[in-house]
């Protein structure tokens, strides 16, 4: 899973004891090594997906990291792009990898903007937020839209039963359960959170209008339905 450069078992192991921020603070020079930055075949679908509904003026990437998503709105957005994160670690590879993106280190539970983006995306972060705190979440990103601002949300369709995916991403989460039973800071990092039904009824009680478009070039499962699909968030006029 990992590549040479990645970060090793313990370094994984010293960040996944460590609160969020400080785990992405320690990880992120090693981050672009691992399968947790969004990979370019989501980037790459997603931006096609958005051409479509496009053009866009200004646009916002929510928990940027090291800046995957600032890739696609580079590609989609005509002005300026803003990542915003609250790992300092996370924000000095983003602003290696696009110097000209403006940056911004914020919990985006508290979102500091007020209408100010055409489009926001987040991508790869959403297990890190519980069920209870998507409500903030939603209604900051809600307020950092101006009015028919689009957000957009890539996520991963639940992989089938018989898949070796769905036991590994319960064994992972029951091992967060554990972990967090017992250690402090908490690491919140959860797979099956977040599920799109439950994603759909949050968007819309922070005043989104919701749709979906499945990302088929992601790949399909084997009963042929899209493994990733782009959630559409649309703020009314
Ligand atoms: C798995 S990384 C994803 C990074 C990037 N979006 C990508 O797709 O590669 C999750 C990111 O979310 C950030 N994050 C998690 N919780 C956050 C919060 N409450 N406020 C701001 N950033 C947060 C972390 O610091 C980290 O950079």
């Amino acid at each position: 899973m990992f590549s040479p450069q990645g970060p090793s078992l313990r370094e994984l192991c010293v960040q996944a004891l460590s609160s969020v921020e400080r785990g992405y603070d320690l990880l992120a020079p090693k981050f672009d090594h691992t399968p947790f930055r969004t990979p370019d075949t989501i980037l790459d679908a997603t931006a096609q997906a958005l051409a479509e509904q496009g053009p866009f003026d200004r646009g916002l990437d929510v928990c940027c990291g090291t800046g995957a998503g600032l890739t696609v709105l580079r590609r989609v957005c005509e002005q300026g792009i803003t990542g915003v994160d609250f790992s300092a670690g996370m924000l000095e590879q983003a602003r290696r990898a696009d110097p000209q993106a403006t940056l911004v280190r914020a919990d985006a539970r508290a979102l500091p903007f007020t209408g100010d983006f055409d489009l926001a995306v987040t991508l790869g972060a959403l297990g890190h937020f519980l069920p209870a705190e998507r409500p903030a979440l939603f209604e900051g990103v809600h307020r950092a839209l101006r009015p028919g601002g689009l957000f957009a949300l890539p996520i991963g369709a639940p992989a089938p039963l018989t898949s070796l995916w769905h036991w590994a991403e319960l064994g992972f989460d029951l091992a967060m359960v554990v972990r967090n039973a017992v250690l402090r800071p908490p690491f919140v990092m959860y797979y099956r959170t977040a599920p799109l039904p439950a994603l759909r009824r949050d968007l819309t009680a922070a005043g989104f209008t919701v749709d979906t478009v499945p990302l088929t070039a992601v790949g399909r499962h084997r009963d042929g339905s899209a493994r990733c699909w782009l959630v559409l968030a649309r703020k009314p006029y």
